[in-house]
C-alpha cells in the first residue's frame, strides 16, 4: 500500500480530450466544432477552464480535426495530435508528452461536455486539495445512465468505473455515472502506461486508471457534483439539440426574472454571453448571437437576427431584420427587412426601412434611409435624408471607395454616388441623378438630362400607324 502523496504543489494544468472520432454525430463536421447558438462545443469546455488561472492548457486534437485549432484562435491554449483514436487513455498519453516535469493537478475534460460551469471546477478542485486525493471524479446521476461509465463503489467508495457495453445487468442499474472530468494528480500519471486495452471495444479506457489506483492504495474519490444538465455528455445530434435547449430555457429564465418579456419563449435563441436591458420585449423567432448587448425599452420583433452587436436604449427593431457586428444607438427603428452589415453605426434616432443594406458605413443621428437603398463604405452625416433606391457605387472593380454625405443634406430618390464622393452639408441632390464629383456645400447637383415634352407626338405616332396600315 501506497500513503497518499503529499501535494508537491498547487499548479495546475488543464487536458481537454477532443480527438475520438465522434462518430455518433453522423457528420463531416468534427464533434466538438458542432454549436450551440453560433458557438463550438470545445469553446464552452475552454472557456470554462480559463477564470481557473491553469498553466498551460492543452486541447488534444487528431489527424482529421485540426480545424479546432481555428475555432481556437487566440484562446491560451496548445494541441497536442493523438496520432490514432485509440481511446481516452491513450488521448492522456499523447498529452502529458507536453507536461514533462509539471508537477500538481491535472484537470481532465471532455470536449464533448459544453455545458460544464466553472463554479463545479472550482468544486472538484477544492475537494481534491483539501481530501489531498490523488484522482478525484466529477459523478452525477443519470436519469437514463446508458451513454455513460457507471461509478462501481464498495463501502461507499469508488473502486472502478465500467462503461456501459462491458457492465453486468447489475451495474447497468447503477445511476451515478463518470462525467469524464476528472482532477488527477501528477504523481498519478505513471498509472497510465498499466492501462491495458480493452478488448470489446479495442481502445485504451482512462476510466481504467481508477481500478489501478485504488488497487494500489492511491486515494481515488467520485464526487457528485453539478446535473445531469449541466454534465451531459453529446455523443449524437438529439444530445447536442437537447443541449441547446437546456441552455436556450435557462438563458431565457434569466432573462424573464431581470425584467424582459418574451411573447413565445419556444422560438427565441438568445447566446448565453448576451444582455439584455429591462422592458426590451422580444417577439417569436428572434436570433440573438455572440456577445450581443441590447438596451432597455427595446422592441424586437419576429424573424430577426442580431450577432455581436451593440443595440442602445428604445431602439425598435421590426420584422425580417438582420444585424451583424454593428452599432445601433438609442431610439432608432431598423426594419422591416433591413440589413445591417458588420462595421455600421447607426446614430440615435435614425430611421433605416424596408430593404435597406447598409455595409460597413457610419450613419449620424437623425437620419433617414427609409427605402430601397445600398449604403456601402459611408459615412453619412446628421438629419440627412436619402431617397428610395440611393445607391453608393463603392466599387470599382479593384478597390472598395468612400463616400461621404454631410449634415442636412437630401439625397433625391435613385440616386448613384459613384465613390469616392463627397456631398457637402445643407446639399440638395435632384433624384434620379449620377453623382461623380463631389457637391460643395448649400448646392443643388443635378445630373439627369433635362426633360423635353414633344406635345401631341403620341397623336401624330398614332394616326401614321393607322396610315401604314390602310395601305398595305
Ligand atoms: C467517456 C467515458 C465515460 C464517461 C463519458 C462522459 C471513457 C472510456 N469513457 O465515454 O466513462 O461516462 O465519457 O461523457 O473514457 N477522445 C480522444 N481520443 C480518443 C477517444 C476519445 O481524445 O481516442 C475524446 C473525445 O473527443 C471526447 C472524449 O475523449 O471528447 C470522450 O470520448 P467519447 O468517445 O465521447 O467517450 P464516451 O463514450 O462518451
Ligand atoms: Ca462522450
Amino acid at each position: 500500500m501506497r500513503a497518499s502523496l503529499i501535494k508537491s504543489s498547487q499548479s495546475l494544468a488543464a487536458i481537454i480530450l477532443s480527438a475520438g472520432l465522434g462518430t455518433r454525430m453522423k457528420s463531416a463536421l468534427p464533434k466538438v466544432l458542432h454549436k450551440i447558438f453560433g458557438k463550438p462545443m470545445i469553446n464552452y469546455v475552454v472557456d470554462s477552464v480559463m477564470p481557473l488561472k491553469t498553466q498551460k492548457n492543452i486541447v488534444v486534437i487528431n489527424q482529421k480535426n485540426r480545424d479546432i485549432k481555428d475555432a481556437l484562435k487566440g484562446c491560451m491554449v496548445s494541441f497536442v495530435l493523438q496520432k490514432e483514436p485509440k481511446g481516452t487513455a491513450d488521448a492522456m498519453k499523447a498529452a502529458i508528452e507536453n507536461l514533462k516535469g509539471f508537477r500538481g493537478t491535472i484537470l481532465v475534460l471532455n470536449g464533448d461536455t459544453p455545458l460544464i460551469k466553472t463554479a463545479t471546477l472550482k468544486k472538484l478542485l477544492s475537494l481534491h486539495n483539501q481530501n489531498k486525493e490523488d484522482i478525484s471524479i466529477v459523478s452525477f446521476i443519470a436519469k437514463d445512465p446508458c451513454s455513460y461509465g457507471r461509478i462501481i463503489r464498495k463501502d461507499n467508495e469508488v473502486v472502478s468505473i465500467i462503461e456501459d457495453r462491458d457492465a453486468s445487468e447489475e451495474q447497468k442499474s447503477i445511476k451515478e455515472v463518470n462525467s469524464g472530468i476528472y482532477a488527477i494528480d501528477s504523481n498519478s500519471l505513471k498509472l497510465l502506461k498499466e492501462i491495458r486495452i480493452n478488448k470489446s471495444k479495442g481502445e485504451y479506457y482512462l476510466t481504467d486508471i481508477v481500478d489501478i489506483a485504488v488497487r494500489k492504495g492511491y486515494k481515488v474519490r467520485a464526487h457528485i457534483l453539478g446535473s445531469e444538465a449541466e454534465l451531459t455528455g453529446i455523443n449524437t445530434r438529439k444530445d447536442l439539440l437537447n443541449a441547446s435547449h437546456y441552455l436556450r430555457d435557462k438563458t431565457l429564465s434569466r432573462w424573464i426574472d431581470n425584467g424582459v418579456s418574451f411573447i413565445d419563449k419556444s422560438s427565441v435563441f438568445i447566446h448565453p454571453d448576451a444582455k439584455i436591458g429591462i422592458d426590451t420585449v422580444v417577439y417569436p423567432n428572434v436570433h440573438i448571437e455572440g456577445k450581443t448587448i441590447i438596451g432597455k425599452g427595446c422592441t424586437i420583433y419576429p424573424n430577426t437576427r442580431i450577432a455581436d452587436s451593440i443595440i442602445g436604449d428604445n431602439v425598435i427593431i421590426k420584422d425580417s431584420t438582420v444585424i451583424e457586428s454593428s452599432t445601433i444607438k438609442d431610439s432608432a427603428t431598423i426594419g422591416p427587412f433591413a440589413h445591417i452589415r458588420p462595421g455600421s453605426a447607426i446614430g440615435s434616432q435614425t430611421k433605416i426601412g424596408n430593404f435597406v443594406e447598409i455595409k460597413k458605413s457610419v450613419i449620424g443621428n437623425g437620419t433617414k434611409a427609409s427605402h430601397l437603398s445600398y449604403l456601402g463604405d459611408a459615412e453619412i452625416g446628421n438629419n440627412v435624408n436619402i431617397g428610395a433606391s440611393t445607391i453608393t457605387c463603392n466599387y470599382d472593380g479593384k478597390k472598395k471607395n468612400k463616400t461621404v454625405i454631410e449634415d442636412n443634406v437630401f439625397i433625391g430618390s435613385d440616386t448613384q454616388l459613384i465613390a469616392p464622393v463627397r456631398v457637402g452639408k445643407g446639399s440638395y441632390v435632384g433624384a434620379g441623378s449620377t453623382i461623380t464629383k463631389d457637391v460643395p456645400p448649400f448646392s443643388l447637383a443635378l445630373s439627369r438630362t433635362e426633360q423635353k415634352n414633344i406635345e401631341k407626338w403620341a397623336i401624330k405616332m398614332q394616326s401614321s400607324e393607322i396610315k401604314k396600315r390602310k395601305g398595305r
